[in-house]
């Protein structure tokens, strides 16, 4: 069986995506497939078209590779692949759309304003940001509205910090997510398909200290204590279990994803997003769940391959 593991790409993930492409297809080759590792350009129509692997795993982060357009080019050329279909993808990506979905369906999420960076121009920034402060408070979260490992995110104290906080956003972005900011105990929740149906893997709680978990605490050994299974009571544990095989199904994902939450001060499962390409670096979430659970990412990745051919 060939495999062929996509990586790397433009996006601002470009780096991660190459850590965890080479996790993946290290994972893939111990169980015994022959894998190709492809750095994602502009050739890889050409690519797929003259040298179809059986399948393709897609560990691509941000932009291309979770926005939908990589799995519309394989469903095009009919390759299996591995992970959600381009319209389920597109919808997850962008992180109003999905939380508007999951709120509809009646789990919480913080409540939130989205604005594209228009709407400063047209309408004048100090105004906007007053009258986001009035309706989400201090601390606030801002998050570009499409992006990943918190590049671009963070928590505003002061209504004087924020015009900084929106430019740098926008630099990762048209459109800025507002939240309100909830305490609690930050955990990540992964849904695998490798058996005969999806299933979450043990919560992982992530402890930053005082600090926040932005792209040095992700990717640095040792800058952030991870706790697998969460350090959270069995009925709030199955509740974390629940919400992310239910986000899993409600916004359409297939194979595998990643709820990231907020345990807040009542003990509720607030979602703050779904990831359709979680991290499988040295520092990520998922590969950690899977050795809890007392599984590897050959293991998954391998069934889901084998699924995916079938
Ligand atoms: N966007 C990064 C890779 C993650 O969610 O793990
Ligand atoms: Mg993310």
């Amino acid at each position: 069986r060939t495999v062929a593991v996509l990586a790397g790409g433009l996006s601002h993930e470009r780096e991660v995506s190459l850590w965890s492409g080479r996790r993946l297809a290290s994972a893939l080759r111990d169980s015994g497939f022959a894998v190709r590792e492809w750095d994602v350009d502009g050739a890889l129509v050409e690519r797929l078209r003259s040298d179809p692997p059986d399948a393709v795993a897609i560990a691509l982060h941000g932009g291309e590779g979770e926005n939908g357009s990589v799995q519309a080019v394989l469903e095009l050329l009919g390759v299996p692949f591995i992970g959600t279909s381009a319209p389920a993808c597109r919808r997850a990506w962008d992180k109003p759309t999905a939380k508007a979905e999951l709120a509809r369906a009646g789990l919480l999420t913080p409540e939130w304003v989205a604005l594209p960076h228009t709407t400063f121009r047209a309408l004048g920034a100090p105004a906007v940001l007053a009258a986001m402060v009035d309706r989400l408070g201090l601390p606030m979260m801002l998050k570009p509205d499409q992006g990943g490992s918190a590049l671009g995110a963070q928590v505003v104290t002061e209504s004087a910090d924020l015009p900084a906080a929106m430019v740098s956003c926008l630099a990762y972005g048209d459109a800025v997510l507002a939240e309100r900011y909830v305490t609690g105990t930050e955990v990540a929740v992964s849904v695998v398909h490798d058996g005969t149906e999806p299933r979450a893997l043990p919560p992982v709680e992530v402890d930053t200290g005082d600090g926040v978990y932005d792209y040095t605490a992700r990717y640095t050994p040792g800058a952030a204590t991870f706790h697998c299974p969460a350090r959270l009571d069995t009925p709030t544990l199955a509740a974390l279990e629940e919400t992310a095989l239910a986000a899993h199904h409600l916004l359409g994902l297939r194979d595998v994803s990643r709820l990231d939450a907020v345990v807040d001060e009542e003990g509720r499962v607030q979602v703050l997003e779904v990831n359709v390409s979680p991290g499988l670096t040295e520092t990520s979430l998922l590969p950690l769940a899977a050795a809890t659970a007392g599984t590897d990412l050959g293991r998954i990745y391998g069934a889901m391959v084998e699924r995916a051919i079938r």
